[in-house]
């Protein structure tokens, strides 16, 4: 077989996955893995793609598979093992051979890979990869970062193996460094903040409306049907409507209530923070997952307090009360991720794309949803206006925040954490405060600090008359 175009190593879910995407796309293509014995199972169950496909037992072989100037796919575990497996490589690589990352990468590490790359004279790209198994085997969307012409050496098959939005393929360049795996980490906090909020509406059905779970999936595909049509409603429709095979209950009543994470959503709050750039929605949803993982606390806390959570007196709250709680949180949450984006951008000096962004999200990845084409056009007319101040959100806004007002200010009346739905609340409601209370902060931290403080009449640091006030006083 001629030298193969492309190789993949780490042949778990995703890469296996990927993989046979490429295969299946007409590039033949080269694939390793530490335990070799993966291979042959692999390339079994290829079928008819195996034709396209060439599997190494060795890394060297693996190497001298590939047609130069090489391109080598890395798709395991994110962290310590990518650095191993490219300080093994390294020494097997000619100048021009590329590394692309295609894990869920901590962007630093990708800035600090692209920038070992860049001092040796070798290419090198992060790739942010969303959409789950399905996505990586069928087009998923994705997010490039690393030097223009490393990308553009690539570029058509990633775009070729992408998700299509109408036609158009869902593989864009983000910028340098770790640009791309940076704009992948915010995808995922906006994707913990959509599941929280779903999550949240879920349990105001739940616990609030004492309804089931085939029920709570039927008022899902109802909302997939209008503006919320997303895959993570659509698959929350599923889920709820699945039945336990061993027991014959609702699957979702079987699942223990304490939630897995892998950090991604973590590194979206850590980032914004770093960068005074707050993401309250997606802090809230990490949090909420956190606190889920507390069980035995929540069970001691339970047990020493009693229940706070009441059942809501009935028609307390319509289901479209609900939807519009979803849609208001819903905007409010990703407005705060691309403002994230935004100050990222101009603080790594990137220059992220922010509509085509939105574009690349339409299809293909976990948060896929009919919005964020609206959300592409409001970025297309200004990339860096809050998207909560785009005159098409912000008439949906209008319309549609009395009911997230109204389920929050219920739910928690009757004792139901809602913590992602309270924070876009407060997040609009200071949003649209023309005045805050931060003036109280600035007397205190001139009060303690000599900090000074800005007035409302004059230029300049002023301080207060504390001493001498109190001193008199
Ligand atoms: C995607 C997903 C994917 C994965 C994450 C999140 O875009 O395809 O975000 O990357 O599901 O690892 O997982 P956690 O919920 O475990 O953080």
């Amino acid at each position: 077989m001629s030298a193969a175009e492309i190789g993949v190593i780490g042949l778990g879910t995703m890469g296996a996955m990927l993989a046979l995407n490429i295969a299946d796309n007409g590039f033949s293509v080269a694939v390793h893995n530490r335990t070799a014995a993966r291979i042959p199972e692999f390339l079994e169950k290829a079928g008819d793609l195996a034709e396209k496909i060439t599997g190494h037992a060795e890394l060297k072989d693996f190497v001298q598979g590939l047609a130069s100037p090489r391109n080598i796919i890395l798709m395991v575990p994110a962290g310590d093992a990518v650095d191993a497996q490219i300080a093994q490589l390294r020494p097997l690589l000619d100048a021009e051979d590329m590394i692309i990352d295609a894990g869920n990468a901590n962007f630093h590490d990708s800035e600090r890979r692209a920038n070992e790359a860049e001092k040796a004279g070798i290419p090198f790209l992060g790739i942010g990869v969303s959409g789950g198994a399905e996505g990586a085997r069928f087009g998923p969307s994705i997010m490039g970062g690393g030097q223009p012409a490393a990308w553009d050496r690539v570029a058509h098959i990633l775009k070729a193996i992408s998700a299509k939005y109408e036609g158009q393929p869902c593989a864009t360049y983000m910028g340098i460094g770790g640009a791309g795996h940076f704009v992948k980490t915010v995808h995922n906090g906006i994707e913990y903040a959509d599941m929280q909020l779903i999550a949240e509406a879920y349990g105001v059905m739940r616990d609030g409306m004492g309804m089931d779970a085939a029920a709570c999936g039927a008022v899902f595909d109802q909302w997939n049907e209008g503006l919320l049509q997303s895959y993570l409603i659509e698959i929350s429709g599923r889920v709820s409507a699945a039945t336990d095979p061993e027991t014959g209950t609702p699957m979702l009543d079987m699942i223990l209530d304490r939630a897995g994470q892998k950090g991604t959503g973590r590194w979206t709050v850590i980032e914004s923070q770093m960068l005074g750039a707050p993401v309250p929605v997606i802090e809230a949803a990490v949090v909420a997952r956190n606190l889920s993982a507390a069980r035995d606390l929540r069970l001691a806390g339970s047990e020493a307090f009693g229940s706070t959570a009441d059942a809501m007196p009935s028609g307390a709250l319509s289901f479209g009360e609900l939807e519009q709680a979803l849609i208001a949180g819903k905007i409010l949450s990703y407005a705060q991720g691309f403002e994230l984006l935004t100050k990222a951008s101009a603080d790594y000096g990137w220059a992220l794309p922010m509509a085509e962004i939105a574009e690349v999200w339409r299809e293909g990845c976990i948060i896929r949803s009919a919005m964020l084409n609206d959300m592409a056009s409001a970025l297309t007319d200004a990339p860096e206006r809050n998207l909560a101040l785009a005159p098409y959100f912000a008439n949906i806004l209008k319309a549609n925040m009395a009911g997230l007002r109204k389920v929050a200010v219920t739910a928690m009346g009757a004792g139901q954490p809602v913590p992602a739905l309270a924070a876009a609340l407060n997040y609009f409601d200071t949003l649209t405060s023309a005045r805050t209370t931060a003036n109280m902060l600035q007397a205190q931290r001139d009060y303690f600090g000599a900090h000074s403080f800005e007035r409302t009449d004059n230029d300049g640091a002023h301080h207060g008359p504390w001493l001498d006030q109190h001193l008199n006083g």
